[in-house]
């Protein structure tokens, strides 16, 4: 699946998650500060943190493709000021340590070639009280039910078969157990699946 496939999809399907998934993260307590959303994507996620709260957000992603159209949707939300894309990896993040106040990163860590590498490499750009929130989700049952009958009808079932794959408590736990991080929750519900931590 393209970029812009997937930006239609989440576009015309997902949309309504992102406020919803927003404010979980933000009612989690870190809302003031800079934002990393690793693996944005078109930016519906961090375009939703910016809107409800003040933080400077970036928008980083590993294709080019996606943050282009990222790009117009920042210029859509007139979100210029404190909105800004970045490309690269995840497993090799181009900060240095202690730059973020808060990273998100929703439906892209079962694509990272190495998850460890990847999430303490998030540890180390999180700043000392920060709090970084990974994984899939929905938003709630209701959204999730709506979601997944939508999904049924596109014949391309190449992101649904990915996550199911690799989107598994059992493979978080087990990432998790082999990064420097020693605190971390894992919430699994009807709506999805998070790993979440602070850095003290
Ligand atoms: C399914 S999309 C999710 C996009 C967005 N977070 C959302 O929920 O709408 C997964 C994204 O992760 C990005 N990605 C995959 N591997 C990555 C890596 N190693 N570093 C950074 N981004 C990566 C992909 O390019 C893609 O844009």
């Amino acid at each position: 699946m393209s970029a812009k496939e997937f930006s239609q999809i989440s576009r015309n399907i997902f949309y309504p998650i992102y406020p919803v998934i927003a404010d979980q993260i933000l009612k989690k307590g870190v809302r003031q500060g800079c934002c990393l959303d690793v693996g944005s994507g078109p930016g519906y996620l961090g375009l939703a943190i910016a809107r409800q709260t003040q933080m400077q957000v970036c928008l980083f992603d590993i294709n080019e493709e996606a943050l282009e159209i990222a790009k117009q949707n920042i210029r859509a939300a007139a979100l210029e000021e404190r909105v800004y894309v970045e490309q690269g990896n995840v497993e090799a993040l181009p900060y240095p340590d202690n730059a973020f106040n808060l990273v998100t990163s929703r439906g892209s860590l079962f694509f990272w070639t190495d998850q460890v590498k990847g999430i303490n490499e998030i540890f180390r750009v999180l700043k000392p009280g920060g709090m970084a929130y990974l994984g899939n989700g929905f938003g709630n049952r209701e959204l999730k039910k709506a979601i997944d009958e939508k999904m049924l009808s596109i014949d391309d079932k190449w992101l649904i078969k990915a996550a199911k794959r690799l989107n598994t408590k059992e493979n978080y736990q087990a990432v998790m157990n082999q990064t420097k991080v020693n605190e971390f929750k894992i919430k699994a519900d009807e709506s999805g699946l998070w790993i979440s931590f602070h850095k003290k």
